[in-house]
């Protein structure tokens, strides 16, 4: 199967976008952009320095231009981060360049996720005052009908590994490959 466009994960931190992109670009012979890592090497911050540093407005803008210049090329798979999204221009860009994933995952395997990531590696800025679960929920109920709006395909991953969820993307892009035909 070639695909000639962009695919693009999309879903709240936690859902396995970053795990699942480098696996679809192996299975498709694509290449693979994790957004938050290309903005950290441009930025030579981490994210969470990015936020203490210059704040959470200048990030969106650096991930809003970091976007921009990579859906000029095409054949890539591009790991947004969680509130990419909430940019008008972002979600008219992601739509109108291929096919839209939106990893899904519910509030509590979100969370479980985010905390085990985040002992893992290096830790997410807060993005509320609310306490850590607080937040999860509210974010997640603003930013679902957003996530679901752009997408065409949405996958359950709570309860599948990040291999399972690339077989159902490859088997999503099949059957709407082969409708195309
Ligand atoms: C954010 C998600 C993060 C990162 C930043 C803001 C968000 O990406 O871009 O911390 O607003 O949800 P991941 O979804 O890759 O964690």
């Amino acid at each position: 199967m070639r695909i000639d466009m962009i695919i693009s994960l999309v879903g709240f931190r936690g859902s396995g976008k970053s795990s699942v992109a480098p696996l679809l670009a192996t299975r498709l012979g694509m290449k693979f952009v994790d957004v938050d890592q290309e903005i950290e090497l441009r930025a030579q911050q981490t994210i969470s320095e990015i936020f203490a540093n210059q704040g959470e407005e200048y990030f969106r803008k650096l991930e809003a231009e970091t976007i921009h210049v990579f859906y000029q090329s095409d054949n890539l798979i591009v790991a947004t981060g969680g509130g990419a999204i909430l940019n008008p221009q972002t979600q008219t860009l992601i739509q109108n360049s291929g096919p839209v994933v939106w990893l899904q995952a519910d509030v509590q395997a979100t969370v479980e996720r985010i905390l085990k990531d985040d002992h893992d590696g290096s830790p997410r800025p807060a993005l509320t005052d609310l306490d850590f679960q607080q937040e999860v929920k509210t974010l997640l109920e603003q930013r679902e009908p957003i996530y679901k709006a752009v997408s065409n395909i949405q996958i359950d991953t709570a309860t599948q590994t990040p291999d399972q969820i690339t077989d159902r993307i490859i088997q999503y892009l099949e059957v709407s490959h082969r409708g195309k035909q």
